[in-house]
């Protein structure tokens, strides 16, 4: 036994151990009580019965004298050993004839003589078994004359509660070795399904992404399972959108290569007298190395926004100047593209602590989606709130709309719809990054077919300018 099992099983023992002997000392000391107490009971029914009786009808004598005329049935109703002491602890008679001239000292005679009952146990006289001692004081006219003793083995009553006293250090035992396996088969079952979940993790981490576990508990342990196995498919699912992705980045790198390539090496076999030809070419080579750059930097931003390598240059910002900035960028696009295009910005917004640069980069990514997927004569809007304690700027377009499945995944990194005019699929995981840096909230609803909605929400900044 090591680790968890060994320390599950030693508290469980330990508890048990000290619950279990702590109950047996407390019964065993109240069973002792029990019958020494009922057997002193009986035996000063006993005595009491047999003093009153004398001290009614016998004491006009004396006590030697009621010893030596045999007056002795007012103690015969007892089983016990008697003996009768007189004043002076000098033993004058014993029923089964033991005699000692030594005075008797014992307590129990001298409380008897002091005029209460005296209790005293000992052992007897050949030192193998208790004795229980009873006194109670003999009086003629009020007057002490003596004592008359009660003496009766206790080796029965003691082999009685030995024999209980066994019979509980039996059952202890036996409940603490039942409950010590219990205790070991909990702590296994508490223990071996941790171990599953460490080898699936070693799988895992040893790049074996499709372990799984198969736990089927309503535990925590069932809950630790099903979030492993959730953790495993998300990371399954990152690994087959990483791939994807490499595979799209370099199509997407390939196609202008291709052509800076081809056009490079048509103007190198060419005669080089075409002037026009090698300008147009040189054009084309100028704009897809371009689009290469615009490429590669997005994904090095990109990769930079999660690993949380940006900081942001933060500073008041009026949304409204924003807006309008990027309105004017678009509205040539949107006459290319036949689209209404609509701004409209609620008066007065509260002012953004905000990154500028970013923040516009957040509105020109959800934008660039609008108009990529809207037709001509379509419509897009772009406004501008104030909702509670947030700014809200909403982009909406009555353009192809996402697919209810596409919906929940259109954030996630990588992800890029069917659609030939999706690209890298990262404009909006990387808006999203950018928002959530600034503790806002980005939020998509869309219909196939009808169009989409993107709500962008920052907290505002009222009260706290300097
Ligand atoms: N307004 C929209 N209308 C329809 N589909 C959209 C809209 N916005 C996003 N999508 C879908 O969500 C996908 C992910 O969008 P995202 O902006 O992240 O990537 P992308 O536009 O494909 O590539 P990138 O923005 O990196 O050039 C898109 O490929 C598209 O399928
Ligand atoms: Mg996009």
């Amino acid at each position: 036994m090591k680790g968890i099992t060994r320390r599950l099983v030693l508290s469980y023992f330990l508890i048990i151990f000290i619950t279990v002997a702590a109950l047996e000392i407390f019964l065993i000391t109240a069973l002792n009580k029990y019958y020494y107490s009922n057997m002193q009971n009986l035996i000063t029914n006993q005595i009491t019965a047999a003093a009153d009786f004398y001290n009614n009808y016998f004491s006009s004598s004396s006590l030697e004298k009621n010893v030596q005329d045999n007056a002795d049935i007012f103690w015969k109703n007892t089983n016990a050993e008697v003996q009768i002491i007189n004043k002076s602890n000098k033993l004058l008679m014993d029923s089964i004839g033991y005699f000692t001239d030594e005075s008797i000292n014992d307590s129990d005679v001298n409380k008897a003589l002091h005029g209460t009952l005296g209790v005293y146990i000992t052992n007897d006289r050949n030192n193998m078994y208790k004795m229980m001692y009873v006194s109670y004081p003999l009086k003629s006219m009020g007057q002490i004359e003596g004592v008359l003793r009660f003496a009766v083995s206790l080796s029965d009553v003691d082999n009685t509660i030995k024999r209980v006293t066994n019979i509980f250090l039996l059952i202890g035992g036996l409940v603490i070795i039942i409950s010590g396996m219990i205790g070991i088969f909990l702590s296994n079952s508490i223990v071996k399904p941790i171990k599953k979940v460490t080898v699936a993790a070693k799988k895992i981490a040893s790049g074996r992404f499709n372990e799984k576990l198969d736990i089927q508990r309503n535990d925590e342990i069932g809950e630790l399972s099903s979030t492993f196995n959730f953790m495993a498919e998300q990371i399954l699912k990152n690994d087959r959108l990483k791939n994807e992705f490499i595979a799209s980045v370099s199509h997407e790198l390939r196609t202008p290569l291709t052509s800076i390539k081809g056009w490079a090496a048509t103007i190198k076999a060419g005669n080089l007298e075409d002037k026009a030809e090698i300008l147009d070419g040189l054009d084309i080579i100028e704009k897809e190395s371009d689009r290469l750059t615009l490429l590669v930097e997005d994904l090095l931003d990109f990769s930079k926004l999660i690993s949380g390598k940006v900081t942001l240059a933060k500073d008041y910002i009026d949304i409204t100047n924003n807006i309008r900035y990027i309105e004017k960028h678009f509205i040539p696009r949107a006459n290319r593209q036949k689209i209404h295009f609509n701004v409209k910005i609620e008066k007065n917004l509260p002012l953004l602590y905000a990154d500028s640069n970013r923040i516009n980069q957040v509105i020109i990514n959800v934008l660039d989606n609008s108009f990529k997927f809207t037709d001509e004569n379509g419509l897009v809007e772009l406004s501008s709130y104030r909702k509670g304690n947030n700014v809200v700027i909403k982009v909406e377009d009555n353009g192809i709309g996402i697919p209810k499945e596409d919906l929940p995944f259109v954030m996630d990194k990588f992800f890029k719809g069917k659609s030939n005019l999706s690209k890298t699929g990262l404009g909006l995981s990387i808006s999203k990054e950018i928002v959530n840096l600034h503790n806002g909230h980005i939020e998509i609803f869309s219909e196939l077919g009808k169009g989409t909605q993107v709500y962008i929400s920052l907290p505002a900044e009222d009260g706290e300018m300097i």
